[in-house]
């Protein structure tokens, strides 16, 4: 039970301080509201996170997964391997370009695609796989490249999750031909709502720029058909106090991840691996419990820790996706995203928990019994 004088700690807890508020007002009161200088100061900050990449804003994580298909011209006709264990954006994305989603399994250390199944799901019609680097975990993209390469297929990063992560030294989001990073408000790092493309070729940052207003770079001189997904200046404002936090807030999740890793000792519970060379930001910290997982989140929650499962169900598994499978007889053989979806549970590991909160966290854990 809480007691009295225990709050409950929230999974997560957006900061919108008043750094936040100055720089949204300073906007406001500028008149230069929209795709102005602010967004070009962030695009340029950003940009020092991706090894140096052109980067180009947008006003979603999704909008960034959907303008970065539609510029590398993947459409109707094509395949993108994705993993069902993901949020959906990153499969809608694909089928809002027209493209058939083609659905591989994971490893189950990093959550993240794993390189055998994608080889495996390679057909004639695949244009691009598309690696999440859940919970900030980066996937294993040396060995994704490598498959990528063998088969001439571009790379979309889906690093919405996982700003500053990296393996081996490279940042995601500098990997492939493409990264995308949200910043969503209860991302590591937001702009209230927004997003951003990353990518080292000139000429593709040149469509995205096209695609996001209208095709347009001259007013009312459009080149090509595009959309408005345009990034306000008052969410890039925003976005920039937020960028000057986020290294100091990465290193307050890792170490936060640290502590729980070392005091949670539940033997029916697994912390979260680490893969070699890789460095984790802790979007989420995500355990994995066998037994009643329902259980052992209410006893989470009557201990007052925040907790939720990212992702109950599987991409595969939803609706605008199984029916549409079930129709056509096929059936995706993913036994590890079954298992993580049935087992994952994150805790409480955002940048303003206290030693405190780890502490009552780590106790609440370890509370969980073996007979779940
Ligand atoms: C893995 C993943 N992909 C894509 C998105 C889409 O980002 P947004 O919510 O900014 O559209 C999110 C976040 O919500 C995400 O977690």
């Amino acid at each position: 039970m809480t007691s009295i004088n225990e709050q409950p700690i929230p999974a997560a807890r957006p900061v919108i301080g008043e750094e936040e508020i100055e720089a949204a007002v300073r906007v406001l009161r500028s008149g230069r509201v929209v795709q102005g200088p602010e967004v070009a100061a962030f695009e340029e900050g950003f940009s020092g996170l991706v090894e140096g990449r052109h980067c180009v804003a947008v006003n979603s994580g999704t909008s960034a997964l959907h303008l970065l298909l539609l510029a590398l011209g993947i459409g109707p006709g094509d395949e993108v391997i994705v993993p069902s264990f993901s949020f959906a954006a990153s499969a809608n994305a694909v089928r809002l370009v027209g493209a058939d989603v083609v659905f591989a399994d994971i490893e189950p250390g990093s959550f993240g695609l794993d390189p055998a199944a994608v080889e495996a799901a390679v057909t004639p019609r695949t244009a691009a796989i598309m690696p999440v680097h859940l919970y900030g975990h980066p996937a294993a993209m040396d060995r994704l490249m490598a498959v990528a390469e063998k088969h001439q297929l571009a790379v979309v990063e889906d690093a919405c999750q996982a700003h500053a992560a990296a393996l081996h030294g490279t940042p995601v989001g500098a990997f492939g031909a493409g990264g995308t990073f949200s910043f969503y408000p209860t991302k590591n790092m937001h702009s209230l709502e927004g997003g951003m493309v990353t990518t080292a070729d000139a000429e593709l940052a040149r469509t995205l720029r096209l695609l996001r207003n209208q095709g347009m770079e001259q007013r009312y001189a459009n080149e090509i058909v595009g959309a408005n997904m345009r990034m306000t200046d008052v969410a890039a404002a925003v976005g920039r106090v937020q960028l000057g936090k986020v290294e100091g807030w990465t290193e307050q999740r890792r170490a936060n991840a640290a502590y729980l890793d070392a005091h949670i000792s539940a033997p029916n519970v697994t912390t979260p691996p680490v893969a070699e060379g890789a460095r984790h930001v802790y979007h989420q910290y995500t355990i994995r419990v066998r037994g009643d997982r329902d259980a052992a989140m209410a006893k989470l929650t009557e201990a007052g820790i925040g907790n939720a499962v990212y992702y109950p169900t599987p991409i595969h598994r939803l609706k605008p996706y199984w029916e549409p499978d079930q129709k056509a007889g096929r059936n995706w053989d993913l036994p590890e995203t079954e298992r993580a979806a049935a087992e994952v549970v994150s805790l409480p590991v955002h940048p303003s928990l206290g030693e405190g909160d780890l502490e009552r966290i780590a106790a609440a854990v370890n509370t969980l019994g073996e007979n779940l």
